[in-house]
């Protein structure tokens, strides 16, 4: 398989189902990887994956192979009212599908309209230090590690200008 067959696509709203799949899928393989937790997500309701999609101040990418969501990842702006900042989500690519260079078109892409953004200056991201994958991925797009957050938890960042 080459990248030309990943396509990286927004979903629409009324496409919710394929989000919800892939973000409970994340939360099953990868619990350790994210703070959110399966049972809790779950359970939420229909609108809440559609008000997901829908928020002006998030943007949701998925990359797609033949017709088949197999990976995410999410920028939230404006988070906790800091305008100057895009904070990247969910980083998740199916096993089956790793090493292809996805997680990086996924987080390319993000970046890109990251950069549209007029007041955006910065991407910043938390990850658990045991995710040494996700880490690699993060530094081989210029991130570095800014801080600490708790014992567990790297604070990485990338200008973005
Ligand atoms: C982190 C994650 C999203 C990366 O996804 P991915 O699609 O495998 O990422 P990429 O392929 O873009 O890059 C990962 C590695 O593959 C390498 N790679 C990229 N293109 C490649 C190719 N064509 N052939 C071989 N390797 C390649 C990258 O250089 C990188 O290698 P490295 O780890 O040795 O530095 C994925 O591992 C994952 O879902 N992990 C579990 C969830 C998680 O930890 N999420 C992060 C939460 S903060």
């Amino acid at each position: 398989m080459t990248d030309t067959d990943t396509k990286i696509i927004k979903l629409d709203s009324k496409d919710w189902q394929k989000y919800k799949e892939i973000r409970l899928e994340s939360l099953r393989m990868e619990p350790q990887a994210f703070n959110s937790k399966y049972a809790e997500i779950l359970n939420k309701p229909d609108q809440y994956w559609m008000d997901e999609l829908l928020d002006p101040d998030k943007l949701y990418l998925f990359a797609e192979v033949e017709g088949e969501i197999v990976g995410t990842m999410n920028a939230s702006f404006n988070e906790n009212n800091i305008k100057n900042e895009a904070v990247i989500h969910g980083a998740y690519v199916n096993i089956t599908h790793r090493r292809k260079g996805i997680g990086q078109q996924l987080l390319t892409a993000l970046l890109d309209e990251a950069k549209l953004h007029p007041v955006v200056k910065i991407a910043k991201l938390w990850v658990k230090g045991s995710q040494i994958k996700a880490r690699k991925l993060y530094e081989s797009m210029g991130f570095s590690v800014t801080g600490k957050d708790g014992e567990n938890t790297l604070v990485m960042e990338k200008s973005l200008v």
